[in-house]
């Protein structure tokens, strides 16, 4: 029993990157389960920020393992620019990253299958980040993907052709990937050839059965998942914690911890239903204060206040253990801002400054943990006050 679970509560964007950069030294393994290149997860790593859209969190520490499972779907042209991304700033990879024989390719038809069907739906469109995610796993479903395994065989480059052509009867020529595209998509595929694709699966049975502690991080969020979210805003897989056991191939009897990660605000990039929502000038100033731009698309996210409510679900659905609450120093600098309780009443909150070296968390902040925790009947064991690394207490434990 060691696969502790790392995921969002709200709609993405809550701060899972840093919780995982903060706690994964802790591990053996940082694992991703599911999800692509829509992600988009921001470190602070000596003043410098890193963003990472498929590659796990845990790739700082230099000792960690880290799995990109079957449940995850691979762009292998951003893929390598992640990769080329570590190289630049000395961050070793080569034997510590493996890749699952089972996740799937983004094929650069995907995008554009994606782009079109967004665009045909005009004022019904969802928002998505266009990266090829529903495509792609439209056709894992349909048993037509492509494999990373799949480049493991002399015939690869049938197989991928093969795959191209069955999109032909879904994109009009005057789509279709010109010839720059495909040629950097068939050169990042040779790159990612070489790389550690297994059955990546026997891997962490195997550190299971050792007791070795495996880390789970989840991407977009709770309410995005595509039947407990708002379908149909919603992303194509499952963000809730038992899509960590399909996504790794780990038994439900391995999880261990469920750490849920809320922002003390809430965001939303793209369309659908937001409850909480600010349709005033306070929303651009949560925007400003909060550095509210889409980490994968710079799109501006809506802002709106924290909401216990959905919360409360969200933690019922994934069976959170532990709390992780994130961006207070942000929220704290609005003069006055609300929270709405798991009753659905309103509470309001005068704002303070929280000092930004404080060691400890200042009475006022205690004082809003306290409150959170008691709504919601879940300790707060992780509560961050700034984007670095050490900007997080502690105040109940992780454990
Ligand atoms: P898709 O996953 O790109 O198809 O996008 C579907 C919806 O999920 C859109 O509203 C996106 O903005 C949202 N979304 C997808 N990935 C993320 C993420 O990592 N953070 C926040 N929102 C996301
Ligand atoms: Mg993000």
């Amino acid at each position: 029993m060691a696969l502790d679970i790392v995921l969002g509560l709200q709609w993405g964007d809550e701060g899972k990157g840093k919780i995982v950069d903060r706690i994964g030294a802790d591990y053996h393994c940082v694992a991703r389960f599911q999800g692509g290149p829509n992600a988009g997860h921001t470190l602070y790593r000596d003043g410098r920020k890193h963003v990472l859209h498929q590659i796990p969190s845990g790739i700082f520490h230099p000792e960690v393992f880290c799995v990109v499972g079957n449940g995850v779907i691979i762009d292998p042209v951003t893929f390598c620019r992640e990769i080329d991304q570590l190289d630049e700033n000395d961050i070793p990879w080569r034997d510590r990253l493996w890749l699952s024989s089972r996740a799937h390719l983004i094929l650069p038809t995907h995008r554009l299958i994606d782009r079109m069907s967004e665009e045909a739906k005009g004022d019904d469109r969802i928002g998505s980040t266009l990266r090829g995610i529903t495509p792609a796993y439209v056709d894992k479903y349909a048993r037509e993907g492509v494999r990373l395994g799949d480049l493991l065989a002399a015939s690869y480059e049938l197989r991928i052709e093969k795959a191209l052509e069955r999109h032909r009867t879904q994109l009009p020529e005057a789509l279709w990937p010109n010839e720059e595209t495909l040629a950097a998509f068939h050169a990042a595929v040779k790159r990612l050839r070489e790389m550690a694709i297994l059955n990546v699966e026997e891997r962490l049975l195997d550190w299971h059965d050792q007791g070795a502690a495996i880390l789970a991080e989840g991407a977009q969020g709770t309410l995005l998942d595509v039947d407990f979210g708002d379908y149909p805003y919603v992303t194509s897989s499952h963000t809730l914690a038992a899509s960590a056991c399909i996504g790794l191939g780990l038994p439900p009897q391995a999880v261990r911890r469920v750490l849920g990660v809320l922002k003390a605000y809430a965001t939303r990039v793209g369309n659908g239903p937001f409850p909480t929502e600010l349709l005033d000038e306070r929303q651009e100033q949560l925007q400003r204060l909060g550095n509210e731009f889409g980490s994968t698309t710079g799109r501006p996210r809506r802002c709106g206040w924290l909401d216990l409510e959905l919360i409360r679900r969200a933690a019922r659905l994934n069976g959170v253990t532990h709390l992780a609450l994130t961006k207070l120093d942000v929220i704290v600098q609005m003069p006055e801002f609300l929270v709405k309780e798991t009753n659905g009443a309103y509470r309001s909150f005068t704002g303070w400054v929280e000092p930004p070296d404080a060691s400890e968390p200042s009475a006022q902040a205690k004082e809003f943990v306290e409150f959170l925790s008691d709504n919601l009947g879940l300790p707060v064991s992780f509560l961050s006050v700034g984007p670095e690394r050490d900007a997080v207490h502690c105040p109940a434990p992780w454990a």
